[in-house]
């Protein structure tokens, strides 16, 4: 399996997403995705899975070493206090001494965003997590973070998919050293249906959300995370890893639209605000 190499970790690219499963159907997905191959297991405090994912975990006879495990704060948990409070909690549930990545799992308004990395900057340093990062910031969010306040953020986990073009941000990001995490990778199981991806994946014996995550995973480091319930898609989308796409596959999948978002919350931020001078 192919790993990224960011910020002193190895993220392995292909992760198993597990927001909207809870309960058995949490614990038994992960168990199955584990048997399956993935090694990086995507959650976070908001999804109320952890004790879930830690169960599946807990059972598991792979090294600690061997796995991946990410999590994030909620962002109304951005204080000091609240963030170690968050992880101390994520901790216990998911039954570790420590995660592999911790992230602000979105930006917001009049967050006082230098505290909130110092505190997540002194979490790794403790060893609670091996590395630490940010979800669904836009540029100037990140500029702010890399170039003003210089955190060692190993990833920004965004929505990215066939669908959305993350050109700007993705370039920045490879600029400076960061992987990509990219989250809807199947566009919530719409790419099935796309007839262009199809039209691909008969060519190479492969299925539209196996080109879609492959197509991901050329787009330089970008690790990818699908949730899919059952042993059967687990293994559709890890199969991803082997299917080859060559310049016609690319040049028609630019074609496709390149502005579609599945996750647009109130409280999102100005997705498109530009560049910092
Ligand atoms: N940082 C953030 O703000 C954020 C936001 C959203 C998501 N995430 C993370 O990213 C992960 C992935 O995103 P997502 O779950 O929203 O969307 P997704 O992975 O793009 O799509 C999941 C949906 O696609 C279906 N599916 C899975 N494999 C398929 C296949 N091979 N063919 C057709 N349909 C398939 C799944 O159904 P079944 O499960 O029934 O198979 C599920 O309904 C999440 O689980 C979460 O860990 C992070």
């Amino acid at each position: 399996m192919s790993d990224i190499e960011t910020r002193g970790i190895l993220l392995p690219r292909m992760g198993f997403g597990t927001f909207m499963m809870t309960g058995d159907t949490c614990k038994s997905a992960v168990e199955s995705a584990l048997a399956v191959g993935y090694r990086h297991i995507d959650t976070a405090a908001r999804y109320e899975n952890e004790a879930d994912v830690g169960a599946a975990l807990a059972q598991s006879a792979l090294s600690r070493s061997d796995l991946h495990v990410t999590t994030k704060v909620w962002h109304d948990q951005l204080a000091p206090d609240a963030i170690r409070r968050s992880m101390g909690e994520s901790l216990r549930k998911l039954k570790l001494d420590h995660v592999d990545l911790f992230l602000i799992h979105w930006p917001t308004p009049g967050m006082d965003l230098p505290k909130a990395l110092e505190t997540l900057v002194a979490l790794k340093e403790e060893g609670l997590t091996r590395a630490i990062g940010v979800a669904n910031f836009t540029l100037p969010l990140l500029q702010q973070v890399v170039e003003e306040i210089r955190a060692p953020i190993a990833c920004n986990q965004i929505e990215y998919h066939v669908y959305l073009d993350q050109t700007p941000i993705r370039a920045y990001l490879a600029d400076h050293g960061i992987a990509v995490t990219a989250y809807c990778p199947i566009a919530k199981g719409e790419v099935a249906e796309d007839a262009v991806l199809k039209a691909i994946a008969q060519r190479h014996g492969a299925t539209p959300a196996q080109v879609a995550l492959r197509w991901l995973m050329d787009q330089g480091e970008v690790a990818v995370i699908p949730k899919a319930a059952g042993r059967a898609r687990q293994l559709e989308n890890f199969g991803s890893l082997s299917v080859v796409l060559d310049e016609a596959d690319h040049a028609a999948i630019a074609t496709l639209p390149k502005a579609r978002r599945y996750v647009n919350p109130a409280f999102a931020p100005e997705w498109d605000a530009p560049a910092r001078p």
